[in-house]
């Protein structure tokens, strides 16, 4: 994998917000696969704001999320769609149509992964995919021991992932334990992935995504096993690298490689 170290959250942003849009620039209808939580809010604020500087356009793009709480209407202020229109769609010209996000009120929800599945299916595949991960190692909500083989599906979260998560819930408020969520196997997928993490509480699921055994106790591990994954991090998440030095050392033959051969992606 690519390990990408960023000297602050700003720069992994802005790294990211280049790759989002070189790819829109060149595929304007691209289908991106999105993340909630708050890693992945500086870089919808810098996408906002290089739309605003019309730099980049939406119009054609269709979103997929990784995934939603189950019991939450998407009008709900914790829902997932709620979190996406209000930190990015709003303030971007996307067709909200074309944002696609797993049906947390489905009236069956075992039928909702197979939908969901079906609706990326028809759309062609997610182009670049974003992701966070969980200080277990999760990635979307696949809790460690998920199958590396699975698809979009309902998910009993774990107790530390929802204690990471009471943040964003008032005291009194439901905060749901079930959810639906891409699969590994749905992830795994995507043709391109970049995986981003911020701040020290990271640097351990980061050390055991990219050195680590493949294993589903890490579910982030698989991504050892796509070959176009970035993995862009602070300095902070990158501590407990092994190879840290080395993943510097390539980052430094970067532009000599891009100016000789240009970029194979
Ligand atoms: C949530 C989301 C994940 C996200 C992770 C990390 O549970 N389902 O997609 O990557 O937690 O969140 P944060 O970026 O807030 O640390």
């Amino acid at each position: 994998m690519e390990v990408v170290i960023a000297k602050t959250q700003v720069e992994v942003a802005k790294r990211c917000a280049d790759i989002c849009c070189t790819l829109i620039k060149k595929k304007p209808n691209a289908v991106l696969g999105l993340a909630t939580g708050t890693t992945p809010l500086p870089v919808y604020k810098e996408l906002i704001q290089r739309h605003r500087a019309d730099e980049v356009s939406f119009r054609q793009v269709t979103t997929f999320n990784l995934d939603e709480y189950l019991g939450l209407a998407p009008d709900h202020p914790r829902s997932y769609r709620t979190f996406m229109n209000e930190n990015f769609f709003e303030h971007i010209d996307i067709d909200i149509e074309n944002t696609n996000l797993p049906d947390g009120n489905a009236e069956n929800p075992l039928k909702a992964g197979p939908e969901y599945e079906e609706r990326l299916r028809e759309a062609g595949g997610i182009d670049l995919q974003i992701l966070g991960i969980g200080t277990n190692g999760h990635i979307g909500f696949n809790e460690p021991t998920s199958s590396l083989g699975s698809r979009t599906r309902l998910k009993t979260l774990t107790e530390i992932t929802v204690r990471d998560n009471k943040r964003f819930f008032k005291s009194e408020e439901f905060q749901p334990r079930l959810v639906i969520t891409m699969g590994i196997k749905t992830i795994l997928e995507a043709k391109r992935i970049l995986l981003l993490a911020t701040g020290s509480r990271k640097a351990q699921a980061i050390a055991d995504a990219v050195e680590g055994p493949l294993s589903a106790m890490c579910p982030a591990s698989s991504l050892q096993m796509h070959p176009n994954v970035s993995v862009i991090v602070d300095n902070a998440a990158a501590a407990k690298l092994q190879l840290k030095e080395y993943y510097l050392w390539v980052l430094s033959h970067q532009d000599y490689l891009l100016e000789r051969f240009g970029d194979p992606r």
